[in-house]
């Protein structure tokens, strides 16, 4: 029996997972890390605890399946995008990464796009400049510490250090380059010319591979550490994504689907490039060879409720305790119990500012409505409303834009959670599915592996055989009705108050 390996490095943790070649997942670990705030929109994470975080889940699933190393084919890598890991000349990280949330890039979207017009931007990178796109933050870090620039030698991207440290390559894929903002998107290879109006060094990045390619094989050390061969091929692989819709099976036209991370997003797959008119989606390559994908939802999904549930709910945790229930259960059996609507309490959910459909590093979460009657179980409920929101926002430019999407699957911590389903099935006024799997990137990255070390004919063939729907949730007419007005408010708060996020971020 072969066995192939997905590593998904996400925000709040790596998760490693072993499965066999009849797509049946044996082992899994994962291993958590912080995430440092250190000031108002700044986000950062310490690429040495990814490294441990990887090399110790590798460690342990080997380990607890017994098999032999020789009969591991692949290892396949997913993980968050748009971070910017620098590497001097001995290959150490130069501090911490500015990672995908981060918003401190503003004046460099600025500079962007002065130096080269919006419609360029668009035709070239698929999108227009944004603040927490890799492009403006390496813009930035030259810009404020010029001492870590000139020393910096090497930028990957989150996951592709993780590459580096398993195989000694400097190398990325299609889809997690495309949201660096320093790739030709259409071509699917770096900009010359976005790279020179930037003065980036070509040499500072790595050779660009379509996600089912192999970019090395595990080194020695690495090999010994994990129990491994150093046989073992490690794969392109895709953006935590671009690697949810292949774990996901969301590989034709008209598929897509939500997934409900730290951040959360809706996906739909293109058989074709397409520009999206004022950015309002992102545009990427996907990791089906010859295809894209668009995307956009927002920044704080989870990240939101575990904010809130950390800082405001502190009698949950000894519920859940006391009950045998995690705090996610016990917050879902409270929040079934407020009306729809959350007794008109509205939450718009920009706590890391927002770039789909807004494109607005300013603005910042909002509760409107707040009345004394309220109990945080309102609060909870309206964030969960407040994120569905702006994913059915995302959904609805699909609409706009033409793509008809026949399918609606969902993956993520969030969409274990009925009442989130339900919500989200009211508000986009369509069927959500979930699947018979719960390991989305990291499935899909195995399945890429697999691919690629020729265990599985191609990436279709594994989907339809691994991948198919579980349960689904309907719309109900009344929600649908109901949400209908609390959308359009919605929508509106934010058009009403957007200049006002300018103002509270130059106080
Ligand atoms: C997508 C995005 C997030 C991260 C973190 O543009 O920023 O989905 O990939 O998961």
């Amino acid at each position: 029996m072969k066995y192939l390996i997905g590593i998904d490095l996400g925000t709040s943790a790596t998760k490693t997972i072993l499965m066999n070649q009849k797509g049946k997942v044996i082992r899994e670990a994962s291993c958590d890390y912080e995430m440092y705030k250190p000031q108002n929109g700044w986000a950062e994470q310490n690429p040495l605890d990814w490294k441990k975080a990887v090399l110790d889940t590798l460690a342990e699933v080997m380990k607890k399946s017994g098999i032999l190393a020789e009969q591991v084919s692949g290892i396949g890598l997913s993980g968050q995008m748009h971070g910017l890991v620098m590497l001097d000349e001995k290959n150490r990280p130069l501090g911490n990464t500015i990672i995908w949330c981060d918003q401190r890039s503003e004046k460099q979207v600025f500079e962007m796009r002065r130096i080269m017009p919006e419609n360029e931007w668009m035709q070239i990178t698929g999108n227009p400049p944004i603040a927490a796109w890799t492009a403006a933050k390496i813009l930035w870090v030259r810009e404020n510490q010029p001492e870590v620039y000139k020393k910096c030698k090497h930028i990957l991207l989150p996951k592709d250090y993780i590459r580096f440290v398993l195989t000694g390559e400097y190398a990325t894929d299609v889809s997690d380059a495309s949201g660096m903002q320093l790739l030709d998107v259409k071509n699917r290879c770096w900009s010359d010319i976005v790279l020179e109006k930037l003065k980036i060094d070509k040499n500072l990045l790595g050779k660009v591979y379509e996600s089912q390619e192999i970019t090395g094989y595990i080194r020695e050390d690495i090999a010994k550490l994990c129990g491994l061969s150093t046989k073992v091929a490690v794969i392109a692989g895709a953006s935590d994504n671009a690697s949810a819709a292949i774990g996901t099976g969301i590989i034709r036209a008209g598929e897509a689907f939500t997934s409900i991370g730290t951040s959360a997003i809706v996906y739909t797959h293109l058989d074709e490039y397409k520009e999206i008119p004022d950015g309002s989606l992102h545009v990427c390559c996907c990791a089906v060879p010859g295809c894209w994908h668009t995307m956009g939802g927002p920044q704080a999904a989870s990240l939101s409720m575990n904010w809130f549930e950390k800082e405001f709910c502190e009698g949950y945790k000894e519920k859940a305790e006391n009950t045998g229930k995690s705090i996610h259960e016990i917050v879902n059996e409270e929040i079934e119990r407020i009306p729809l609507g959350s007794g008109r309490l509205l939450f718009l959910p920009f706590l890391m500012g927002e770039r789909t459909p807004h494109m607005n590093p300013n603005c910042r979460g909002t509760f409107i409505g707040i009345n004394a009657v309220h109990t945080r179980n309102h609060f909870l409920r309206a964030i969960m409303e407040g994120i569905t929101h702006s994913l059915a926002d995302c959904n609805n430019i699909l609409k706009e834009i033409g793509e008809t999407v026949t399918s609606m699957r969902v993956c993520g911590g969030g969409s274990r959670s009925k009442i989130w389903r339900q919500i989200m099935a009211d508000m986009y006024k369509c069927n959500i599915k979930t699947i018979n799997l719960e390991e989305g990137p990291a499935f899909g990255a195995a399945i890429l592996a697999g691919v690629a070390t020729e265990v599985f004919a191609g990436i279709a063939e594994a989907c339809d055989t691994f991948i198919w729907d579980k349960e689904v949730t309907s719309p109900i007419r009344e929600n649908v009705e109901i949400y209908e007005k609390y959308h359009r408010l919605y929508d509106k708060i934010y058009e009403d108050i957007k200049g006002d996020f300018d103002l509270l971020a130059k106080i």
